[in-house]
């Protein structure tokens, strides 16, 4: 632990694989008191290749175990991304005496297929844990939902809807999402599609999620689509509907897109089950544009912080806003009044409140020069995250950039939430209305920071809260 601990870059307050590849987190849920975290892995290579599900455990979302791998690929395929529930009613009867298994349900991506020209390569299919998740078994009958010719159908998102009384899956089928429907998991029906006229479609659809939010006493239906490439910011990113769910159809309020995260850098992103009225997200924390060139040499990639969801309404519409969640604050060591500049050693949170809407911008920088600036810029009415002088930025030309997120929030100040660690910052503008998340790869960490505003009376608060590594005992 120690060793993985003080290699460079390695993130001491987000989740990584202990070595080898990962992309998307798969299959979150919550059962008997622990979070289980699945994940996209290769474990035999720090780049891309035939995918497994690594599986992680926790009972705070923060401090994380390594568990043996969950899923292997076999003679169906690859084992690609999806989800897990809790069967509370065994409706699946794969329950050992009538016990509520946990159901994993996830695309397999047959590579033979591919390679011999079929478009029919990816089909959904189901495994089954009656220990709680530590052994896993495919079920016989895979796949559940065969494919009939559609290039792009994967990333099966499953839920209990408790109105029809039946499972409902929201499928990523090219650059729309198709619903199915299951009484057992076992047997599907198509009820509908969505997103012909509505989204951003620069890309192919990934993994969708469907939850309900309350807000103002009313429930209402949230559709995640995660897109590749054509983010607001170039390649991937996650937008989102607010709207009704039938059991049926998804009707949206609006036809704007809408953005989970403006940074380059939160892929994949979807949410937690059997959590209750709390959704909890969790994304990938880097990018296809250059996942697979970031300059770190025994693993690659790591999630966002997990991320407590919320709706909004702002000026008449519907938003998503999302802070980190509270659990977080087991990692804190203390929390002090922060100056204009300071030191910078381990990972971080900074609370910043302003006075008005003057620009400011926050640096984290080393001894060598490099540099990451962020801020807020009056002039646009937005924020950005600027990595052009962050240390290693050759490994692709894209990375060196300034990126941008617009405001929505009508208050005449900003509140600024900072998650900090050796190769990230999660910006969460306005209590979680605008969020921005960007790595970066400095030669040395960073180890001070800075505050530039013109007045500095225009600070009316700022924390800082020091986090001790998830490697280290609290
Ligand atoms: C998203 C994704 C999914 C797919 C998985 C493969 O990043 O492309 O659509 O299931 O990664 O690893």
């Amino acid at each position: 632990n120690s060793k993985v601990a003080s290699e460079q870059h390695r993130p001491q307050i987000h989740f990584t694989p202990p070595s080898g590849w990962m992309n998307d987190p798969n299959g979150m849920v919550y059962s008997n008191g622990t979070y289980h975290l699945f994940y996209q892995h290769y474990p035999d290579s720090t780049v891309w290749g035939p995918m497994h599900w690594g599986h992680a455990t926790s009972t705070n979302l923060v401090e994380w175990q390594h568990k043996p791998i969950a899923l292997y690929p076999d003679s169906l395929g690859y084992i690609f991304s999806g989800s897990a529930v809790v069967d509370t009613r065994n409706t699946s009867g794969l329950g050992k005496n009538g016990k509520a298994p946990l159901v994993a349900i996830f695309t397999y991506h047959d590579t033979t297929g591919e390679r011999k020209g079929r478009n029919d390569f990816q089909s959904q299919a189901i495994a089954f844990s009656n220990d709680d998740g530590k052994t896993w078994t495919k079920y016989a009958g895979n796949p559940v939902l065969a494919n009939a010719g559609i290039r792009d159908f994967r990333d099966p998102k499953v839920g209990w809807n408790e109105a029809t009384k039946k499972w409902i899956m929201t499928l990523a089928v090219q650059d729309r999402v198709a619903f199915y429907s299951s009484p057992d998991l076992k047997n599907w029906t198509k009820e509908s599609e969505f997103g012909k006229e509505v989204g951003a479609h620069g890309g192919v659809w990934e993994c969708p999620d469907l939850f309900m939010l309350e807000h103002g006493g009313q429930q209402h239906w949230v559709l995640i689509v995660n897109l590749n490439p054509g983010g607001p910011n170039g390649g991937s990113a996650t937008q989102y509907f607010v709207g009704k769910f039938d059991g049926q159809h998804f009707t949206p309020y609006s036809n704007e897109t809408q953005w989970l995260d403006y940074g380059p850098d939160e892929y994949a992103g979807i949410t937690w089950s059997n959590t209750g009225k709390r959704k909890i997200f969790l994304g990938w924390m880097s990018n296809w544009q250059y996942a697979n060139l970031v300059p770190t040499k025994t693993w690659r990639s790591a999630t966002t912080v997990p991320r407590e969801l919320r709706l909004e309404q702002v000026g008449g519409k519907y938003r998503i806003a999302s802070l980190p969640v509270a659990e977080l604050q087991v990692l804190a060591i203390q929390t002090m009044q922060g100056q204009q500049q300071g030191v910078l050693n381990g990972p971080v949170r900074m609370n910043l409140t302003t006075q008005s809407l003057d620009a400011f911008s926050i640096t984290l920088k080393n001894k060598v020069g490099q540099k990451v600036v962020l801020g807020y810029d009056a002039a646009t009415n937005s924020f950005y995250m600027d990595r052009r002088a962050s240390g290693k930025i050759s490994f692709e030309p894209g990375f060196a950039a300034i990126h941008r997120a617009p405001r929505f929030s009508a208050t005449p100040n900003i509140k600024l939430t900072l998650i900090v660690d050796k190769a990230s910052v999660e910006l969460f503008a306005d209590d979680g209305l605008t969020v921005m998340t960007q790595i970066f790869f400095p030669d040395n960490d960073y180890e001070s920071y800075s505050i530039d505003v013109k007045d500095s009376s225009a600070i009316q608060s700022f924390q800082v809260t020091p986090y001790r590594s998830m490697y280290l005992q609290g």
